[in-house]
């Protein structure tokens, strides 16, 4: 299974401890051993026989899209691409395929730029077969649909978060989407982080009529490669973390300082240490409130004896507000002066926008010497090309001892993969999560209830 927890120098004895660990069982962490136990492993679909049945497939289809002469395009089909596996195994064994998914945030409404119809041609395209379509995920339309579909059909329906009542688990939305499942299988490993009514409520209506709640094939490499292979990491193990935000990150580095050999820290967090070891930060993105926080990590880094890595150097430049508004409607910022800055001190008016040349020599002489490699987040704005050289580097020098030594390296989703996909490096890593908050969250040892709903085996 995939949860997580239980150090080894845990003493069950020690009262402090146990309670200790009751807060954290509280606050969604599992007691189970740290990144996975086997024996504790959930059903997939090698573990099903489907022919002729209808499966409630949970897809993680939230991709971007964008508008281009009226029609939305897709932008980044990986998640799509990822589970045709999947697709392909219960089709080919006769399940009757009705895939769900999310894209975006419609809070309830039926918000046409966050359609799922794009999608359905796409998978059409991908798979060189038809998929139906329904513009609903609810209700008599889907039903009659489904009950035409034969062995080996594939059907997709409209955006599940156009019901408010996917986001809340509620107990009867969750009934009406299960009206149309004999089985249930989830392969959103992106959504596994959220108690939505279909990635869990829908779990349960199937698993109560007596019906099996399997993991897909992507969600099982997924816990794989972010659980098992982290469990017992071969050494060196190097962690890369980057970035904005501290407090993001704080508590899957709490975690990996059990494991990790080396930890080197980027992006605009890495000044939010600094601001803890006294160093003057500018005008870069700090979170004053997390120096304690980032303190205690460079305690626990030097008590367990991991090297914990801080830039020594970095790409700063001087943040001037234009009269232009960005898609938030803020004041667009523009970067001026653009230099290397040597010091450990940053200009006063200048923000740290990516790390500099010495800190990307330092950091890929510590990834060529990795036998197991995480990465998770950018080492700068790598979106704006004069502050992307850090984030580049790093990734080729992960793809360089991959392919040359066999390393092991593990891309913990989101902007890092964003950054190895846009240096055409992405085929050249061990593993690529396309979990963005979800991979967090199970770095950080959380129970994700889209996972723990899934049918033991026995
Ligand atoms: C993601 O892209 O992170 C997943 O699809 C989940 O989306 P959410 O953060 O809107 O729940
Ligand atoms: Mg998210």
């Amino acid at each position: 299974m995939v949860t997580i927890l239980t150090r080894p120098r845990f003493n069950v004895f020690n009262v402090f401890n146990v309670l200790t660990l009751l807060t954290l069982e509280q606050a969604g962490y599992s007691l189970r051993p740290y990144f996975s136990k086997p024996g504790m492993a959930k059903l997939t679909v090698n573990d099903l026989n489907v022919r002729g049945k209808r499966v409630f497939l949970r897809v993680d289809y939230n991709v971007p899209l964008e508008e281009k002469d009226g029609q939305f395009v897709i932008t980044d089909e990986t998640r799509i691409v990822e589970t045709l596996p999947t697709l392909r195994r219960l089709s080919e064994q006769g399940g009757k395929l009705i895939l769900v998914s999310h894209l975006g945030r419609p809070n309830g409404e039926r918000e046409p730029a966050m359609s799922l119809r794009p999608v359905a041609a796409k998978l059409a395209d991908l798979l060189g077969r038809p998929v139906a379509f329904v513009d609903d995920c609810i209700g008599e339309k889907v039903e009659k649909t489904v009950g035409i579909m034969q062995p080996g059909d594939l059907l997709l329906l409209e955006n599940v978060r156009y019901y408010s009542e996917e986001e809340a688990n509620d107990p009867l939305f969750a009934e009406k989407l299960g009206q149309v499942a004999d089985v249930y299988v989830n392969d959103a490993f992106g959504s596994a982080h959220r108690a939505h009514a279909s990635t869990e409520g829908v779990a349960r209506v199937v698993a109560r009529r007596g019906g099996q709640c399997a993991a897909g094939l992507l969600m099982e490499r997924e816990l794989k490669f972010l659980g098992e292979e982290l469990e017992n990491p071969a050494h060196p193990f190097v962690v890369l973390l980057g970035g904005a935000k501290v407090s993001d990150k704080i508590l899957v580095i709490d975690r990996l300082l059990e494991k990790a050999d080396t930890i080197l820290i980027g992006g605009a967090m890495a000044y939010t240490f600094r601001l803890a070891q006294g160093c003057k930060t500018g005008k870069s993105l700090v979170e004053p409130d997390k120096t304690d926080v980032a303190k205690s990590a460079l305690a626990k880094a030097t008590e367990r004896g991991v090297k914990f890595l801080l830039p020594m150097d970095d790409v700063v430049a001087t943040p001037v507000k234009t009269d232009k508004l960005d898609k938030k409607g803020k004041p667009l910022i523009e970067y001026q002066n653009v230099r290397i800055n040597t010091e450990l001190n940053c200009p006063d008016d200048a923000a740290g926008l990516d790390i500099g040349p010495g800190t990307v020599k330092a950091y890929s002489e510590e990834v060529a010497k990795a036998k197991t490699i995480l990465w998770n987040g950018p080492m700068g704005l790598f979106e704006d090309k004069r502050f992307a050289e850090g984030t580049n580097a790093i990734a080729r020098a992960v793809a360089e001892v991959t392919q040359k030594n066999g390393a092991k390296s593990i891309i913990g989703g989101g902007d890092s993969v964003k950054a190895l996909n846009r240096a055409k490096l992405g085929d050249k890593v061990s593993f690529m999560s396309t979990g963005g908050g979800a991979s967090l969250e199970f770095l950080e040892g959380k129970v994700l209830p889209g996972v723990a709903v899934l049918t033991d085996k026995n």
